[in-house]
């Protein structure tokens, strides 16, 4: 077995690397206009299955600006995935031709797949409506320029949380940092059951599902159910699991738009509820210090309006990307190293009894070729290992 590192899941680094990944990332913006070739005579894969502006562009730009080279795969149709080629041959074609791949594609766990056939370090660059590891990675290097740290922060983690994969991510890291999230959705668009669980199982964490009461008209007048993740409920003045906005600081937004693309058919009357982040919603006084983020593509969640205000971070949040990818990029290839301690490793096991029931996992989608495994979390539940959902 080799000792290849992937980037699959968030909980595939500890905080402690990640922090010292923010620490070369500090270092590559510092790099970021020079060539210094670090990667010169490596190449990336980069099989992009789904849309993408950012994700691919700064993974590629990051590789460019490292001094190595980029094949990409952006049209599914004009490959052999359209003949019919599973996921694991063509993972075993391109992983043959690089050094590394970074793979963005519409099913759930496919990037685990593509890592166990894959002899290179392979990137997940979101796979499905599951995970967004690398958006997260650029997420909290935003939060930390803007206020300086990680912990003992409270974020609002808002819009369609349901099959924004970006929001998984960052609300299992969020956490896991000792922040506290209040996660606000659209109606029937809040956190899959799996991500709650993961959320919960970890030491301290208690989730409070409860309703902003909206004295001062954010929600237009309405209250809104909203889920809040925190070692310290105490801290939150909850009365009869109801939440007053007024008198609480938050030092985040995190908006995100709904993923039509992804929506059921029994989703599609959904997601038309909350109101966008404008101008009115940030003169609430418990926005005041907030910053306004968003794994962009906007669409309507947040107003043009705020685009120049002080606290609309969206932008720069996007051109953080390329320095946390160069970071990102350079450890994997072996060219940094992290003295610090590793995340633990999931308990995964073979599974014989049955397959996945997410209709969108990878498992269901490639069909037989895939040996079902399971992981079991600190509570003995029983989780699908590509998409996380959990197995009767
Ligand atoms: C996100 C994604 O693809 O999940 N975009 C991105 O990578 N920056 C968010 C989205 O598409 O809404």
């Amino acid at each position: 077995m080799n000792s290849k590192r992937d980037f699959i899941s968030i909980d595939d680094f500890s905080n402690e690397e990640i922090e010292v990944l923010f620490v070369i990332a500090d270092k590559m913006n510092l790099l970021l206009h020079r060539s210094h070739g670090v990667l010169a005579g490596h190449l990336m894969g980069s099989l992009f299955l789904e849309p993408s502006t950012r994700t691919r562009l700064s993974f590629e730009a990051a590789m460019n600006r490292l001094g190595g080279r980029v094949i990409t795969m952006s049209d599914a149709a004009a490959s052999s995935f359209s003949k019919g080629e599973s996921l694991a041959d063509s993972v075993r074609i391109v992983s043959s031709y690089t050094d590394i791949l970074v793979l963005r594609h519409p099913h759930a766990g496919a990037a685990r797949l593509a890592a166990e056939y894959a002899p290179v370090p392979v990137i997940n660059a979101g796979d499905g409506g599951h995970e967004h590891p690398t958006q997260t990675l650029c997420d909290l290097y935003a939060l930390r320029q803007t206020k300086g740290k990680l912990d003992g922060l409270r974020v609002i983690i808002y819009g369609d949380l349901k099959y924004g994969r970006t929001t998984h991510s960052l609300a299992l890291a969020l956490a896991r940092f000792g922040t506290d999230v209040l996660c606000i959705a659209e109606p029937g668009l809040n956190l899959p059951a799996y991500v709650r669980n993961r959320l919960t199982a970890m030491e301290g964490i208690s989730e409070h599902s409860l309703v902003v009461a909206d004295e001062n008209s954010v929600f237009s007048g309405e209250e809104r159910e909203a889920l809040l993740y925190t070692k310290n409920p105490q801290g939150w003045q909850l009365n009869d699991n109801a939440l007053k906005l007024a008198g609480i600081a938050f030092d985040a937004i995190y908006v995100t738009r709904l993923q039509r693309e992804r929506l059921a058919q029994d989703d599609a009357e959904l997601g038309q509820a909350l109101p966008p982040i404008d101008a009115r919603f940030l003169s609430h006084a418990s926005f005041q210090d907030a910053v306004v983020l968003h794994p962009l593509p906007r669409v309507d969640e947040i107003d043009h309006e705020i685009d120049g205000d002080p606290r609309s971070f969206y932008f720069r949040q996007a051109a953080l990307g390329v320095p946390v990818r160069m970071a990102l990029i350079s450890f994997l290839l072996g060219h940094e190293m992290m003295r610090v301690e590793r995340a633990p490793k999931r308990d995964e096991r073979e599974w014989k009894k049955a397959s996945c029931a997410n209709p969108n996992c990878v498992m269901t989608k490639e069909g037989d070729y895939l040996q079902q495994k399971i992981w079991k979390d600190p509570q003995e539940r029983v989780h699908c290992v590509f998409c996380d959902e959990m197995l009767d």
